[in-house]
């Protein structure tokens, strides 16, 4: 797979580690984010150098990320049954149909269809994603999705998964696919990785998920950290604020299907499946929103976790730390909304009225 193949932007910029220095001032920042998740190529010109990059800077970040997960997963093994664990290392994903039992998952999908919280919605293409946190005063009025939330099995799971004792971000997660009329092509719909290291993203879907409201597709085994992904995380990184797509030059690195098998990789696997099925997976294998019919939706619980790849300690877990971060999100996605409102814009994550909500998907 020579270099040269993959595609560079049109426009070249200027050489990056020089006219970075003239920003001196942030270096203290840049370096300390290369201890931490921060993935942009395009924001931080150290991630970005081709010449660091070319030395091996990014193939030393994803090597050493793995083996701090694999370290801190050690703490976490008796959380969960080895047979899992075993097929979440391998496949890169879980799958448990018929999650909750029938009454407790009738109760909770009543409560979220008639839910109206604060709901934020982002929108990516033509698609529109809706989002509630479920955090502890939500929950107050949500006794069935409280019970999920609080529910030990559940919670188990998403730590192992997440590699970490604390809660992740849990939210009421509508995807709105076609929603926006001149919106253009979704990105999340190409083949992507989320980051350079193991992350988890969880779905108890409360729709029945069909070829038309858009599965979550994922490319079984891409999760693993084999020879050729490094070859290619390294290929990738030289390319790094030079690549063509957005979200690569901001370290969410795109693969085209057809560069699969060169990876020693099978095909996306699509999840259509009925509703109350709990789908876990580590994105830092290949997924994508599959294809989608314009004015379909699919409605879930949804939880998200990431953590510093570097830092070897799981955590303790405490329920206040967990509450701490759900106020820090609130807190920044307020500031957001200053700001964008200052520029005359919106956030990318913006208010939007609960009757357009997640909670009635016949509503546009
Ligand atoms: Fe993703």
């Amino acid at each position: 797979m020579p270099i040269t193949n993959v595609p560079v932007a049109n426009h070249p910029k200027p050489r990056f580690l020089l006219s970075s220095l003239r920003a001196a001032p942030m270096l203290p920042l840049w370096l300390l984010q290369l201890l931490g998740p921060s993935k942009s190529f395009e924001k931080n010109p150290i991630l970005g150098s081709r010449l660091l990059n070319r030395l091996g800077l990014h193939v030393v970040r994803v090597v050493v990320a793995h083996g701090v997960t694999r370290l801190r997963w050690l703490f976490l093994a008796p959380l969960l049954p080895r047979a899992q664990r075993r097929q979440y290392r391998e496949q890169g994903f879980l799958l448990v149909r018929d999650y909750l039992p029938a009454g407790r998952f009738a109760a909770l999908d009543a409560e979220v269809r008639a839910y109206r919280g604060e709901v934020r919605e982002c929108i990516q293409g033509d698609t529109q994603t809706h989002r509630t946190l479920l955090e502890d005063q939500a929950l107050r009025d949500l006794p069935a999705s409280r019970s999920l939330v609080y529910d030990s099995a559940y919670r188990r799971v998403l730590q192992w998964a997440a590699v970490r004792y604390g809660q992740p971000l849990i939210f009421i997660e509508q995807v709105r696919n076609g929603f926006v009329g001149d919106g253009g092509y979704d990105p999340q719909k190409n083949l992507h990785a989320d980051t350079f290291h193991p992350t988890m993203k969880a779905w108890l879907y409360l729709d029945d998920v069909t070829e038309g409201n858009g599965p979550f597709a994922y490319v079984p085994g891409s999760n693993q950290l084999s020879w050729r992904r490094l070859v290619w995380e390294y290929r990738q990184s030289v390319l790094g604020r030079d690549l063509p797509d957005s979200y690569a030059r901001r370290g969410s690195l795109r693969i085209a299907e057809g560069e699969l098998p060169g990876l020693g990789l099978p095909r996306p696997q699509r999840f259509a499946v009925p509703a109350n099925t709990l789908l876990i997976a580590d994105t830092f294998g290949f997924h994508a929103r599959s294809p989608a019919q314009a004015g379909s939706t699919r409605l879930a619980i949804y939880a998200d976790s990431r953590t510093n790849p570097f830092n070897p300690w799981p955590g303790l877990g405490f329920h206040w730390t967990s509450q701490l971060r759900y106020r820090a999100l609130q807190w920044y996605r307020r500031r957001q909304d200053v700001q964008a409102a200052r520029r005359g814009g919106r956030a990318s994550w913006h208010l939007v009225e609960p009757e357009t909500g997640q909670s009635d998907p016949t509503v546009s």
